[in-house]
């Protein structure tokens, strides 16, 4: 993104969650049950991840996503860069361990996991965080391992200072597949699928197009 571009503070991303969280898990933690291709989407993760080994919600929110996983046979946890969004999945999934932690400095061993999901959770990163959470990802991952991505297609920044009338600071963006693709792949690893969808309606979900990217660990690195 360009200079004049928004500087994407982790500090505000934190303290906006914080500041919203039990409000964004009112309105978001059930959103699955109008979302069919995320479902789906899910579903064919879990088959793929059921098994294998450790999976880890990355920015992970109220949990709910990590939650429909883990009713669908998959070893996941959940981490978030806010302590109320912590708050939030372990209220809302008491099952569901979750800790609060940083996509760009994970707390996990090299080659640890076997999966890393990562819904709308790069939203708010620069291109340089970008390429640092990618790096990290892979990083973790096993060798074989699976990246499984959802965001807002698009190129342009959002800047908010309030939210369900809360006084915030939150630069959010939607980003391009072709840059995404490219990042993950400059880290390592492998694009397997890429598939995008337009927006369910407004009640449903904010308009934007959605790109749903998975992603492995090559075998022979
Ligand atoms: C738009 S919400 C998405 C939450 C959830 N995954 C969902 O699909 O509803 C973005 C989440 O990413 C988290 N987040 C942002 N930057 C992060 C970072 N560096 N490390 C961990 N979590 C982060 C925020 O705290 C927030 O909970």
């Amino acid at each position: 993104m360009a200079e004049a571009d928004p500087p994407f503070r982790q500090e505000d991303t934190r303290a906006t969650y914080d500041t919203v969280a039990r409000r964004y898990a009112d309105e978001i933690a059930d959103e699955l049950n109008d979302k069919p291709f995320d479902r789906d989407f899910l579903d064919r993760f879990a088959v793929r991840m059921a098994g294998q080994g450790h999976v880890v919600e990355l920015g992970a929110g109220p949990g709910h996503v990590a939650a429909y996983l883990a009713a669908r046979g998959v070893d996941v946890s959940a981490l978030d860069l806010s302590s109320a969004m912590v708050d939030e999945a372990k209220r809302l999934f008491p099952e569901l361990q979750a800790v609060v932690g940083d996509m760009l400095d994970l707390p996990y061993a090299n080659g640890s996991l076997a999966g890393v999901v990562a819904f709308y959770s790069i939203i708010h990163f620069d291109d340089e965080q970008l390429a640092c959470a990618f790096d990290e990802m892979t990083r973790v991952l096993r060798t074989g391992g699976y990246a499984a991505l959802a965001f807002h297609v698009g190129d342009k920044a959002i800047h908010r200072e309030q939210w369900w009338d809360m006084p915030v600071v939150l630069d959010s963006r939607f980003v391009p597949v072709d840059l995404v693709t490219r990042l993950l792949e400059k880290s390592g690893l492998e694009v397997i699928s890429v598939e995008e969808r337009e927006p369910y309606a407004p009640e449903v979900e904010y308009q934007s197009r959605r790109a749903y990217i998975v992603a492995r660990e090559p075998l022979d690195v």
